[in-house]
């Protein structure tokens, strides 16, 4: 079970720029305050406050990284001894949050420009995950999360555009698309389903056990779920056949299929 959720921080979330001058979240931050706070337990489950070396995090698609400093905080106030990379493709919010970990004098954080797939951390991770990493850069951080045999994968996905393309492109040609032809919300939901049960599908070929969670109610937002695999080491053979058998079946090409084992 994760623990349970975070002690607010004011004079973080100050520096963050979240609060008013009334001291209350902006509104415009509530929601995103509480998808963090809803995360924040799944990813120090793994780090154990008597470690004597730190439990190394990896951010994928860490945009301003509300996520990142206040996992620090946490973990510096629960005494806990971590270490955060934060990554993203945009400059100006990496250089940003770079000055905001100076400001608060958080050392054990470093921020990078750079793709997903390309970034290559110093030392072993024990954690990799994203919360609402756009599209396809939720498979690059599955994906990047099994490359580095990271302990717990946590991701939160956010857009489902690349299946939802795919299924229309392909004329919706599978037993369900009587259905999804007449009503399209359907197949959108549908594409959302397909889409993170194959990266499930995925996580568990690869060697992890998977549950997946609402990570906060559905009133603060519909994409709400969250994708958490924990390495057992072995992979499951029936899951890769699963996987094969439905995007074959599908027609589709999903971009997690990069992440799966070789078929035997
Ligand atoms: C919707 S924002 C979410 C940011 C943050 N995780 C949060 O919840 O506030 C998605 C972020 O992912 C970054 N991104 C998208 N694709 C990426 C990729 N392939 N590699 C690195 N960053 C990526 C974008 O630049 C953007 O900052």
């Amino acid at each position: 079970m994760p623990t349970p959720p975070p002690h607010r921080d004011n004079r973080l979330l100050d520096a963050l720029g979240m609060l008013m001058p009334s001291g209350h979240p902006a509104a415009s931050h509530r929601k995103k305050l509480r998808e963090v706070e809803g995360m924040l337990p799944y990813l120090l489950e793994p780090a154990s406050p008597g470690a004597s070396t730190p439990t190394v995090f990896l951010d994928c698609g860490c945009g301003k990284s509300y996520l990142c400093f206040m996992l620090a905080a946490e973990a510096r106030r629960l005494g806990v001894k971590i270490r955060i990379y934060g990554v993203d493709a945009n400059g100006e919010l990496v250089a940003r949050c770079g000055d905001i970990a100076r400001e608060l004098g958080f050392d054990n954080m470093e921020f990078a420009r750079s793709k997903i797939g390309n970034f290559a951390p110093a030392e072993p991770v024990n954690v990799v995950y994203s919360l609402h990493a756009c599209d396809t850069a939720t498979d690059d951080a599955l994906a990047k999360g099994m490359e580095l045999r990271a302990e717990r994968i946590a991701c939160a996905p956010c857009c489902h555009r690349q299946v939802q393309r795919q299924l229309k492109r392909q004329g919706h040609k599978y037993f369900l698309a009587p259905i999804h032809r007449r009503f399209p919300l359907f197949s959108d939901r549908f594409a959302i389903s397909l889409t993170d049960g194959l990266r499930a599908l995925a996580l568990q070929a690869g060697g992890y056990s998977v549950i997946v969670r609402e990570f906060v109610d559905p009133t603060v937002t519909p994409k709400n779920v969250l994708l958490i695999g924990d390495r057992s080491g072995r992979g499951s053979q029936k899951a890769a056949q699963d996987f094969w058998r439905i995007v074959e079946g599908m027609g589709i090409e999903p971009a997690i299929a990069k992440a799966m084992p070789p078929r035997l």
